[in-house]
């Protein structure tokens, strides 16, 4: 197989003013993308994290919906896309208050591109799965082969967007795989309301005099992996996974949520209380993944968890200071 490059490509990113989306980007202008597209309804995401990406002067954002088959369409005939990044979802969090919308945006969206590139619209396609897609492990570490048994709406419209690249890869030979992030970390990531994770949500509370929580008794774990490795994984397996081939991409270290908050209130010199909350239903108690198949196709470089924490801590110490500005 020939190397696939984003050098000179217009490259369009969907939900990339989100999270990873925005890093995404960031990643694709260093790499040579001589265009990236960015379409974006802004329910989670902002232009705020675009805002490097916008200085190159080679970034459109479109504020639209890839759940709507007309706006891609107009998107694409604006433009010359070669390559897309399926980033777009509505958080897991949501699924809890909006289940069936939730399951409906990771499909749509993804059956909407799907049908563009086995019209010619565009060559490749590289899609976001989660590790949400597992649901409880069945056997640990986790590999690509695990079974699929999602416990929310969420990661279920996430397992249906994943077989649906699957199909159509052996159905009409697109050229479209599968990257599968556990839980990131790091800037960028939603601090605000009930979308937020775990890491944003308890530094904002500590940040803004509130008492950080944690739900149930914390022994749930999470394999958590700082965002800049995931892009970075990202970039170098989108040259060389086959087509219909998924690889996780995660550490080899389980946090449980009860020392991750411990570590985030010692880093931020906090010695407050923390309140107990109800577990949450549906949340899986552990996700240790296996990124072998990884780490044997590329040069896997990870930042140590304690360093990749204190850089994200600060940033969100100087965000709080630009707001109260
Ligand atoms: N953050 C994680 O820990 C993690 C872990 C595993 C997988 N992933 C996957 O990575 C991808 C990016 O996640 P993220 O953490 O950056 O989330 P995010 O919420 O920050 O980004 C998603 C973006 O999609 C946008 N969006 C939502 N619905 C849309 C729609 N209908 N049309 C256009 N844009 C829409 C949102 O506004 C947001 O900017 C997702 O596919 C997610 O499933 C994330």
């Amino acid at each position: 197989m020939t190397k696939r490059s984003v050098n000179d490509q217009v490259v369009l990113v969907t939900g990339g003013a989100g999270f990873i989306g925005s890093h995404l980007v960031d990643r694709l202008l260093a790499e040579g993308a001589r265009e990236v597209v960015v379409i974006d309804n802004l329910f989670l995401g902002a232009e705020d994290n675009l805002a490097q990406a916008q200085a190159t002067g080679k970034l459109t954002l479109y504020r639209d919906d890839v759940e709507l088959a007309t706006s891609l369409d107009y998107v694409f005939s604006r433009h010359d896309i070669s390559i897309v990044f399926n980033c777009a979802t509505k958080a897991l969090n949501y699924s809890f208050l909006n289940p069936a919308n939730a399951f409906a945006t990771n499909v749509t969206g993804v059956l909407n591109l799907l049908e563009l590139q086995r019209r010619g619209t565009f060559q490749t396609l590289c899609h976001f799965s989660t590790s949400e897609v597992y649901g409880s492990a069945v056997y640990e570490p986790m590999d690509e082969l695990h079974p699929r048994n999602p416990t929310t709406t969420y990661a279920a419209g996430k397992a249906a967007a994943d077989m649906a690249v699957e199909s159509y890869v052996r159905m009409f030979g697109l050229d479209a795989l599968i990257v599968r992030p556990f839980n990131n970390y790091g800037p960028r990531q939603n601090h605000k309301g009930l979308m937020a994770g775990i890491i944003p949500i308890t530094a904002w509370r500590i940040l803004h005099g509130g008492t950080p929580e944690i739900h149930g008794e914390g022994t749930q774990s999470r394999d958590f992996i700082y965002v800049k490795d995931t892009i970075d994984a990202v970039v170098k397996l989108f040259a060389i996974l086959p087509a219909g081939e998924s690889a996780n991409i995660s550490t080899d270290n389980q946090v449980t949520i009860a020392d991750l908050v411990h570590r985030i209130c010692a880093q931020m010199n906090y010695d407050g209380e923390i309140a107990r909350k109800p577990a949450r239903h549906a949340d899986v108690l552990s996700h240790a993944a296996s990124n072998k198949k990884t780490q044997s196709l590329i040069e896997y470089s990870l930042t140590d968890f304690d360093v990749g924490l204190r850089t994200t801590l600060d940033w969100y110490a100087n965000r709080a200071k630009e707001i109260a500005r």
